[in-house]
């Protein structure tokens, strides 16, 4: 074990923020209601608790929540999962998802999510494959009742099992009861009969079918000395991130829903490459996105997005187009120079055995921020 200290007094390095006290609230409560139904009435509170904590739940997603619980509870971690993916997606956008983590555990409550911008068909998407992806991985991690491993035993894959020794074998992640339950769960909230509810929904497939595309297969060698006799091949979600940069990409060639199809609700899910014009309307592939509103500049603040605007956003000097850049970012305001300081450890020496010492040192860097 290697040992980090500090010369002189311990420091923290940051505070914890709020979100992260209310994940652990939902992660700790998780994991006990996850034996909920064999607990005694009066203990069951734990979950009764998750579902009343977090806001903006619809009264259909409310009783879900009760009926199960511990799946529920899986669903709000899947939910914390996208909003941080999507800061790290949008961090050198001028929107850039940062209201959504204050806010509240529930994305949906956001204002974003009220409307129909590029950036909202991006957020359905990625929630719903957050909630499949979180609950395919608490299935085979045992953490629900009412899902085991995948049993895959419906499932063949292209290759030619035999010429290559493998089968399947393992816990594979249950992207099937994910995806349930994260229709059953998000989908809910769209009882409305029109057109936004319909693009919401078609969005939160677009999510789940991206993260279907990228399950993975696994594989374990199993003979003497490691001759890989036999392979054992089990499936897995992707890391997370993989998942949301193509819903990234999604997002940069999103379709708006042009004027006459709002019109015309039945063949809502016929969307219009953006700028051009001449096209003709063609039915959207199932992993395309659909938006029907045009984003603000998101430039200043606007208490109705809950968008903060972009001055003081650190952006970065150089080339307009690259994305961050003081150009993009500040909106023509220009930027300034300021000097920003931190300490960090430095000048580490290593003593055997295991400790390791640094000094304190102020490292002072320029950087360019918004007007
Ligand atoms: C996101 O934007 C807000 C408001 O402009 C800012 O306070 C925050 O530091 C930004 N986050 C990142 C990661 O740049
Ligand atoms: C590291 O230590 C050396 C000698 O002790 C000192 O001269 C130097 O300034 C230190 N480096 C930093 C970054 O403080």
């Amino acid at each position: 074990m290697i040992q980090l200290h500090g010369s002189g007094e311990k420091h923290r390095m940051h505070k914890t923020p709020p979100l992260v006290i209310i994940l652990m609230l939902l992660i700790l409560s998780s994991k006990a209601s996850s034996r909920d139904n064999m607990l005694p009435n009066h203990l069951r509170l734990n979950s009764a608790l998750t579902c009343r904590l977090v806001g903006g739940l619809t009264r259909e997603q409310r009783t879900i929540c009760h009926e199960s619980p511990d799946a529920a509870a899986i669903a709000f971690e899947g939910l914390q999962l996208a909003v941080k993916e999507c800061q790290h997606q949008f961090r050198w956008h001028r929107w850039n998802c940062s209201s959504l983590a204050v806010k509240s555990s529930n994305p949906h409550t956001s204002g974003i999510m009220k409307r129909g911008y590029r950036e909202s068909s991006f957020l359905y998407a990625l929630t719903a494959a957050g909630v499949a992806h979180s609950i395919a991985r608490a299935c085979a991690q045992g953490r629900l009742l009412s899902c085991g491993c995948d049993p895959l035993g419906y499932a063949s894959h292209p290759r030619d099992r035999r010429a290559n020794k493998w089968e399947w074998s393992g816990c594979s992640h249950n992207l099937a009861f994910g995806i349930e339950f994260s229709k059953k769960f998000l989908d809910a909230r769209e009882q409305e009969d029109d057109l936004q509810s319909r693009i919401n929904v078609h969005n939160n497939d677009a999510g789940r079918s991206i993260l279907s595309s990228h399950m993975e297969v696994r594989c374990k060698c199993h003979g003497l000395s490691g001759s890989c006799q036999l392979r054992t091949c089990w499936r897995a979600t992707p890391d997370f991130r993989v998942v949301a940069s193509t819903i990234k990409r999604q997002y940069r060639k999103a379709l708006i829903v042009a004027q006459e199809e709002l019109n015309n609700g039945l063949s809502v899910l016929r969307g219009r490459p953006r700028g051009r014009r001449r096209s003709r309307a063609r039915p959207a592939p199932k992993t395309s996105l659909l938006f029907f509103e045009k984003s603000p500049s998101f430039c200043e603040a606007d208490p109705k997005t809950e968008s903060a605007g972009t001055s003081g956003r650190v952006c970065r000097i150089g080339r307009t187009s690259r994305s961050g850049s003081c150009d993009l970012l500040c909106c023509g305001r220009g930027h300034a120079l300021i000097r920003k300081s931190s300490i960090k450890p430095c000048n580490c020496t290593f003593h055997w055995c295991c400790r390791v010492d640094c000094q304190r040192c102020r490292d002072d860097k320029w950087v360019a921020v918004c007007k």
